[in-house]
């Protein structure tokens, strides 16, 4: 196992809602997984001005989200003692001595060694002067143990943006003590893609053009925006979810085998299959990019709210909730293979997952139901949930003649007899102890993945003859999308995929 040093983790933004929902949670996860190290502390920073006491109520008693059924009072307790708050003002230079002085006295408290990670869990307009200021304060240097710093989503609003903000973080730190959190990444099951890839032999000869007829990605949720809409109108899905989550899970599913898995080799393979996307002319945006927002509906028998009607979003907005895209990755493995991409709010259920659809074997001998007939060899990952992967393929159906059928061989996450799956902000907040950055995303892979997205948005921008359709809440995002699929011809189309991994096509929640 790696060694994990003795630590402070400094979280900027305390009182926010991603420190009580995931951050917090996640460390006390470590803590009973017994992962962290003997000395560690947490200090939480904002502006609010609160004792450690208070801090410890409301981010460990008086959460929710921390509750364990297998956690003991004390280890509660124990859990809070580690954890210190600080009032500075993350706009002030100067207010970051006193984050200093505090730094030291956590220090020499719990034996922490002068090693500490800083957590950016603050809005995006912040990200500029904590570094700088923690520069100021000799706080970046790695002169006296080591110093890391995690940033949050977004990565930038734009390519301009996300290269400006490499610049400024460069400024202060090095490459190697960045950690550009994305939590795809951190989930279970898309790092098992790496591994069901390049552990076993039957998959990966198969893995390319000469086999597979498309790849599809779909990240379906059945929230809306929430509480978030001033946020997220100002992102839209392409930004939220796309540009990040989905291009990362494409890059794992694309690339070539890494020489060692390690950060290095596995980050420069992703960094290539985003080099390797063919950039989207405006025709293509036209034809091959299909955005939506959800409209108001009625879901058993509840009227449900469309997005325009959101606390936060205006009335006119046009930012989309749903993106379907068709794309090319330019490469020797993939040359000619559409991939396709979609992600949306309000659809029917939640489930992420890849299919791997191979082609048709190239002489029919039996007799197929036409409909199953494109569908016959799909691989499918279950992101999420009900993790597992589903093989589907051909089987004779008992009885006279030759008559095939599809049936599901699967995999499930939950039939393991330890099935602990960590939750992703716990592997990677551990990783990022541990120094190991391998699933956090690189420099210029972000900002390789930006100027492929990049066109897309500023076409939308400029071109406002084009379509923004819309969808009623609840159902599958604009049909437009289901063109996207046509050129596959054989009646392609997309996998619907349900709460359960195996239930699939003719799935319809009433
Ligand atoms: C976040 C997005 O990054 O990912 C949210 O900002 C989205 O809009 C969320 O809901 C999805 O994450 P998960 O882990 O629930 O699939």
């Amino acid at each position: 196992m790696k060694k994990t040093n003795n630590c402070v983790l400094v979280i900027f933004g305390a009182s926010g809602d991603l420190t009580f929902r995931k951050l917090i949670p996640a460390v006390f996860d470590l803590y009973l997984g017994k992962f962290l190290p003997e000395n560690f502390a947490v200090l939480g920073v904002s502006r609010t001005a609160m004792s450690d006491d208070e801090f410890r109520s409301k981010v460990v008693f008086d959460n929710k989200e921390v509750k364990r059924a297998h956690a003991t009072e004390e280890q509660y307790h124990t859990y809070s003692r580690k954890i210190f708050y600080q009032a500075i003002d993350t706009q002030k230079p100067e207010d970051y001595a006193k984050l200093k002085t505090r730094l030291q006295e956590i220090d020499s408290l719990c034996n922490t060694e002068g090693n500490y990670v800083y957590y950016m869990s603050t809005p995006p307009s912040l990200y500029e002067v904590i570094p700088a200021s923690l520069k100021a304060q000799d706080l970046t240097h790695e002169n006296n143990g080591w110093r890391r710093l995690i940033v949050e989503k977004p990565f930038g609003y734009d390519l301009a943006t996300a290269k400006d903000l490499n610049k400024k973080l460069l400024n202060c730190f090095d490459e190697d003590q960045i950690y550009r959190i994305d939590h795809y990444l951190g989930k279970e099951t898309v790092q098992n893609l790496l591994v069901t890839r390049f552990s076993n032999s039957i998959f990966e000869p198969l893995w390319n053009r000469n086999y597979i007829q498309h790849i599809e990605i779909t990240a379906a949720e059945t929230v809306g925006v929430e509480k978030r809409g001033g946020y997220y109108d100002t992102s839209g899905a392409t930004r939220d979810m796309v540009q990040n989550h989905l291009l990362q899970v494409a890059s794992i599913v694309a690339m070539e085998p890494p020489v060692v898995a390690n950060s290095r080799f596995i980050r420069s393979e992703q960094v290539k299959v985003f080099q390797s996307l063919r950039p989207m002319s405006k025709k293509d945006i036209e034809e091959n990019v299909i955005r939506g927002q959800y409209t108001q509906s009625t879901i058993k028998g509840q009227t449900v709210k469309g997005y325009r009607q959101e606390e936060g979003v205006p009335a006119e907005s046009r930012t989309e909730t749903y993106v379907a895209m068709k794309f090319f990755i330019d490469n020797w493995r993939w040359a000619g293979v559409p991939f396709y991409i979609r992600t949306g709010k309000k659809l029917p259920t939640r489930a992420t997952e890849v299919v791997i659809q191979f082609k048709n074997s190239p002489h029919h001998l039996f007799a197929y139901n036409e409909d199953i007939q494109n569908q016959n060899n799909q691989l499918i990952i279950r992101i999420q949930p009900d993790e597992g992967i589903l093989l589907k393929f051909g089987m004779k159906v008992p009885g006279a003649g030759f008559k095939v059928k599809t049936v599901n061989m699967d995999f499930r996450y939950s039939d393991l007899s330890d099935h602990y799956v960590p939750g992703a902000y716990e592997r990677l907040l551990l990783d990022c102890v541990q120094g190991d950055s391998t699933l956090y995303a690189r420099g210029d892979a972000v900002e390789s993945a930006w100027e492929f997205i990049d066109p897309i948005l500023k076409e939308w921008e400029e071109n406002r003859d084009l379509k923004i359709y819309g969808y009623p809440a609840g159902t599958w995002g604009p049909t437009a999308a289901d063109r996207l699929m046509e050129d596959e011809g054989m009646g392609s189309c997309w996998r619907f995929p349900a709460p359960s991994l195996t239930d699939d096509a003719t799935y319809c929640e009433l």
